[in-house]
């Protein structure tokens, strides 16, 4: 038979993640099938736990291990440049940084501005940087939580997509709390990078809006013509 012109499914959009560590979020993000191609995970570690999971789960890896460039004249921008090139061979849509634990230099943020998001275990601006529990908890904060953001050059900063705040507890431990707050970024991150992947966000200066999905009236409206139990979601 014939193929019919102009049935092709558009291509989903690439993403390229990269860890230096355990990889959970990474976890979150693939167990929540978005729609999405995880075309690589790279870690500046070679013993990233995440590397194991996704290769377990068919998704190619790479290290560009940020030690091996210790005696460059620039080490920081000789492992800037040799990441930009392991991710540029995939050429993506985005770039998620889970867990990836390098400050990254102007250059490369520049490169891919609108294009890279981060998740950081604090409400921001609150609390950049590292050992953000422990500081939240010397505070004596009442809520804490985590934010997904659009990366600039200026660390933990940049258009906040989504955040959630969780109650601190008077005998939260740095433990307690953390794992309390990992269980929401579990949850925000996978829905971030849905939306980036629908095409949804939109950077405003500082701000993001997050647009409605494009069924979101027609669902609405056939919702009035009906009563449907239990409700559908779409
Ligand atoms: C998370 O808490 C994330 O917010 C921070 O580093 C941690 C990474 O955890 N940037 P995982 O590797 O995703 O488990």
């Amino acid at each position: 038979m014939t193929p019919r012109p102009g049935i092709e499914p558009a291509p989903l959009p690439s993403v390229v993640v990269l860890i230096s560590g355990r990889g959970s979020n990474l976890r979150a993000i693939v167990e929540s099938t978005p729609p999405c191609r995880i075309a690589a995970v790279i870690s500046n570690r070679p013993d990233a736990g995440g590397l194991a999971f996704a290769h377990a789960n068919g998704i190619a890896t790479e290290v560009v291990d940020h030690t091996a460039y210790a005696d460059a004249a620039d080490p920081r921008g000789a492992f800037d440049a040799a990441l930009m090139q392991a991710i540029d061979r995939h050429q993506p849509q985005l770039v998620v940084l889970a867990g990836f634990m390098r400050i990254l230099t102007a250059g490369f943020v520049d490169h891919y501005t609108g294009r890279m998001i981060n998740i950081h275990p604090s409400l921001l601006p609150a609390y950049p940087g590292l050992h953000t529990h422990r500081r939240a908890l010397e505070d004596g904060v009442r809520l804490h939580g985590c934010t997904v953001h659009f990366v600039t050059s200026t660390l933990d900063n940049g258009p906040i997509v989504v955040q959630a705040a969780v109650a601190v507890d008077a005998d939260d431990s740095e433990d307690t709390l953390s794992a309390r707050v990992l269980e929401q970024e579990h949850r925000l991150y996978p829905q971030a990078v849905r939306w980036f992947a629908e095409g949804r966000l939109r950077i405003d200066g500082a701000r993001v809006r997050v647009l409605p999905p494009p069924d979101a009236d027609t669902v609405a409206a056939a919702n009035d013509r009906a009563l449907v139990a239990p409700a559908l979601d779409r």
